[in-house]
Order: C-alpha cells, then structure tokens, then sequence
C-alpha cells in the first residue's frame, strides 16, 4: 500500500508541552514531546514502541483532543485528508475515532459498566448492542450492572475494548492494552486488534511488548525522548537488525531477551530503559 496517499491518519512534527508554574508565580514551559511523526493507512497497525515516558500517551492523546488544559500544541494532525481541530477531534471520538486507554481509570467511577459502554449508541437499539458486546468479549450479561470496582483488571480491559467497538469505527488507538496479562488474554487482545483492521480500520498499536506487536504490525514506528527516531517495516525487525535504520532501533532489537541480550548492547540500551 501507498501509505502516503491513502494515509488514514497523518501526524507531522507534533510538539507537546506544558506551561507549569514554579517557585509560586513564575511560569514555564516543559516540552517533553518535541518532533513525533506517524502515519496510519486503512486497515493498517502501526506499532508505536518506546521506553517509559517517551510520550506515546501524549501522541495518543494529542490525537483525540484529550490533552490537559495547559498542554501547548503544534505541528499537524491531518485525519482523512483535513487538518483535525479540537472541536473536529471531540465530534469524532468514541465515532469514527476510538481509543483504548491506557489507565482503566478512564471509566467512570461511578457509572455502571453497561451504562459507560452504550455511550452514544442509538437509546432504543442500545442494550441489546452492549449485551452482544460483552458476549463477544466473554462478559456476562449482569456484569453490565457493576460499576468499575466490582470488575477485575481483565473484565475491565474487556469493557474498555467493547467501549471501542461502534458501528463505522475507522481509526483505533490502543495505548498499552497488553500489560501483564497472560499468554491466552494476549493473543485474544492481538487478534482483537487485528479484526480491526480487517475490517478496515486503522490502528495505532502502543506498546512496549514489541515481541506482541510484531505478530499483528505491519510497521512500526520507535519514539525516543519525544521525537519519532524511526519508522520500518514491522519485518525489518529480524536477525540482528541489519535492515534497521537507527542504531537505535536496532539497539532496542538486539537487547531484547530473545535476541539474547546481545552482550555488545546490553544495558545500552533496552535494560532499565525498556520494560
Ligand atoms: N500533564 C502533564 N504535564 C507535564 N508533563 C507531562 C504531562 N503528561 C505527560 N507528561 C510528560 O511527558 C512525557 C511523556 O509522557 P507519556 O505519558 O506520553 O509517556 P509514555 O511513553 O506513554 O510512557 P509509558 O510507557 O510509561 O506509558 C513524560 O516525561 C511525562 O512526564
Ligand atoms: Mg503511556
């Protein structure tokens, strides 16, 4: 595929930062997000995979208008052909644009699960919409009576998926729906995503497993320090990393356990670095 001309999504030379008061009164900037890139074509996975606190939240964020209120943006969001602004961001999310988020705390604390996954579904269709959804997702018809509490870890990554799942979703933005869980919920979470793009839609896939994203990722792009360092072909990433762009990149394959923490690398980079 083209991914330039048929690019779904297209973010340019994005710069995050965040206006914060010190010492009582006076004001500065912190810019931890400084030139990212990525761009997602129609039912394509892009990978974003990048140490801790490089900003793959806030690159998710950015694209669904979900940043602070002191966050200062720039650079460009171009979404199905036309520069995304905030009030275009708001009308399309939880639509056309939907997100996974990393932290179940997005879930209101104080609404029942079943409630928070009918959001904007059509009143009269609505239960019986959600109900499928959590039988398609192995939750129980009464879970949708609980409230956020009373679910385990897993069903609430459950309920976030079916929350993602709407009739004419185009493009997905999972941030971290992977953590430590085990083996069985993993490739269940993976094909998920990949439905998704089977059926058309995009996804941004961030990670920090890229082991788990190289299964179902067609490219993947690698963030460091707030700046997009690299994007390649997700089968870029094998033997040694020959076919790697960065040394960066390859540093981050060539540590990984599987690659046997290749002894010239280790520690330079992936080790406390990456999770
Ligand atoms: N509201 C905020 N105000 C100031 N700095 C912030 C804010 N949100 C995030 N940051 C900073 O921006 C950087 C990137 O954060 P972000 O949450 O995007 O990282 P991440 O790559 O998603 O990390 P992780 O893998 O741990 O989720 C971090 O240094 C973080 O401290
Ligand atoms: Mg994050």
């Amino acid at each position: 595929m083209n991914s330039v001309e048929k690019a779904l999504l297209k973010v340019g030379n994005l710069s995050i930062g965040f206006s914060q008061y010190f010492k009582g009164t006076q004001k500065r900037v912190i810019r931890p997000i400084t030139d990212m890139h990525v761009e997602i074509g129609e039912g394509e996975i892009v990978a974003v995979v990048g140490a801790s606190g490089s900003g793959k939240s806030l690159l998710a964020h950015a694209v669904l208008g979900i940043l602070p209120g002191n966050a200062i943006c720039s650079g460009s969001i171009v979404y199905r052909g036309e520069e995304l602004t905030e009030k275009r961001k708001a009308q399309l999310r939880g639509r056309e644009i939907s997100f996974i988020p990393q932290s179940v705390n997005y879930l209101d604390p104080l609404m029942r699960v079943g409630r928070f996954v009918q959001i904007g579904m059509n009143k009269n269709t609505a239960l019986a919409e959600q109900e499928k959804l959590f039988a398609q997702y192995g939750l129980k018809k009464s879970d949708g009576r609980l409230f956020p509490f009373e679910l385990s870890g897993g069903m609430l990554r459950r309920v976030m998926f079916a929350t993602s799942v709407r009739q004419g979703v185009k493009l997905v933005i999972a941030d971290e729906p992977t953590p430590g869980i085990h083996p069985q919920a993993l490739s269940d979470i993976l094909r998920q995503l990949k439905q998704f793009a089977l059926d058309g839609a995009g996804v941004m896939f961030i990670t920090h497993d890229i082991m788990s994203a190289l299964e179902i990722a067609d490219r993947v792009a690698v963030i460091k320090d707030g700046a997009t360092v690299e994007i390649s072909d997700a089968a870029a990433f094998e033997g040694k990393g020959e076919r790697l762009k960065t040394e960066y990149a390859q540093r981050l394959w060539r540590a990984l356990p599987q690659n046997d923490f290749d002894s010239e690398y280790k520690g330079r980079a992936a080790g406390e670095q990456w999770r």
